[in-house]
């Protein structure tokens, strides 16, 4: 692994200068062969540089960004559709080589996410030289971040928008609980209930208090030392929060059926999708327990992201302004994708793992 600062250069040959006149035919890329872990279905080779459809625009790849459902999709998917696969991954920064009619011109440098159907659909995801993504999923990368800092802000920052703003529509002076607060969701949405004026509460271990108080969080909980819900209802918060937002995807509900102890009533619960075990306890305890049998009486909402364009210009309007700050866990060459997988599959990352694909890049 290499940090942000050592990050190699990598040795993959750009594909071709990025102009109209010079788009090669053919490129290297990572393909997904069929279903299972990274390093066994994940292959590096050439495949042909796509044709853009109407309202696409053709980038070429500086840098991609890795997401836990990058790797989690890859045990799902059917060998039909890895069959079609030429590149895998979503989110990316680049230059826009072929603008095809969109509000894009040739040269722009863009920060976007190709949605995850089109990547199985299409074939074409962000590990590629070039690739292709609707122009209303790509917006202007700030001036004030480099490509491999801006490749890792649209799936876990536009989440983290859309809990907060979208979905839960928290206010200046208003409360907000972070589960997760070190994830690169939870790290994001720190910055930006800071940049409205909430206030901010937060889980990690212990060894990422620093890192979750340089972001901004106001209240620390080691979810180590005891159980969180326990802590949280010994802290007894007065005012209450208004917004809990699970970032860390826990599948065991403790959290939502106690936090009527520590959630405002009308306030809300998110989650950023509920993984692993206890399915049927789950959707009993939230979904379909009557309160007067018990169930919770406060809002759960899954969190499913849907990156529209204005969102993405306004959260790109907060990183030129200094309000939201780039996360960079690692840095790693596009060769060395594999080892960027390994690193983020440790659960253990602060900040995005990026794979710089074009070695030239910042
Ligand atoms: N619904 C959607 O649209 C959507 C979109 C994006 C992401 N997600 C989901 O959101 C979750 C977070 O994604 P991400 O990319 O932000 O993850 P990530 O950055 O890879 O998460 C790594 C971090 O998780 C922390 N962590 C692990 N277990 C924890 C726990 N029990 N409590 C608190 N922190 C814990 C680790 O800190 P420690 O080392 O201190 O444990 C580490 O800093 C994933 O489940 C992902 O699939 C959903």
């Amino acid at each position: 692994m290499m940090s942000a600062d050592q990050a190699q250069v990598a040795t993959a040959a750009p594909a071709a200068e990025a102009s109209s006149k010079s788009i090669p035919t053919t490129q290297k890329s990572w393909s997904v062969t069929g279903s299972g872990d990274p390093d066994k279905v994940l292959k590096f080779g050439d495949v042909p540089v796509p044709k853009q459809k109407k309202g696409e625009i053709l980038v070429k790849v500086q840098a991609a960004a890795l997401n836990p459902v990058g790797y989690k999709v890859l045990k799902l998917v059917p060998s039909f559709v890895a069959r079609r696969s030429k590149a895998h991954e979503f989110d990316l920064a680049g230059v826009v080589v072929d603008a095809n009619g969109t509000e894009f011109k040739e040269g722009d440098e863009i920060f976007g996410v190709i949605p995850v159907l089109s990547v199985f659909l299409n074939g074409y995801g962000a590990l590629a030289q070039y690739t292709v993504l609707p122009a209303q999923r790509a917006v202007i990368r700030p001036k004030n971040v480099t490509p491999t800092q801006a490749a890792g802000f649209p799936i876990a920052g536009l989440t983290a928008y859309q809990s907060l703003f979208t979905l839960a529509k928290l206010e200046e002076g208003q409360s907000v609980f972070i589960n997760g607060g070190s994830t690169a969701v939870g790290s994001f949405a720190i910055q930006l209930a800071k940049a409205v004026g909430a206030r901010v509460a937060v889980s990690a271990s212990g060894k990422n208090e620093q890192y979750v108080r340089n972001l901004g969080a106001d209240e620390f909980f080691d979810y180590t030392k005891a159980p969180l819900h326990e802590q949280l209802i010994a802290a007894d918060p007065n005012p209450k929060y208004h917004v809990f937002l699970e970032a860390v995807g826990t599948a065991d509900p403790t959290l939502f059926v106690e936090s009527e102890k520590y959630l405002a009533p009308g306030g809300v619960f998110l989650s950023v999708g509920p993984q692993g075990g206890g399915c049927l306890s789950f959707i009993w305890k939230v979904f379909l327990q009557p309160s007067w049998l018990g169930g919770t009486k406060r809002t759960w909402k899954l969190v499913s992201l849907d990156a529209k364009k204005n969102e993405l210009e306004a959260f790109a309007k907060l990183v030129e302004e200094g309000k939201v700050k780039p996360l960079v866990d690692s840095v790693f060459s596009f060769e060395d994708t594999l080892k960027a997988y390994e690193r983020i599959k440790t659960g253990r990352a602060t900040g995005k793992v990026v794979v710089k694909v074009d070695p030239t890049a910042e």
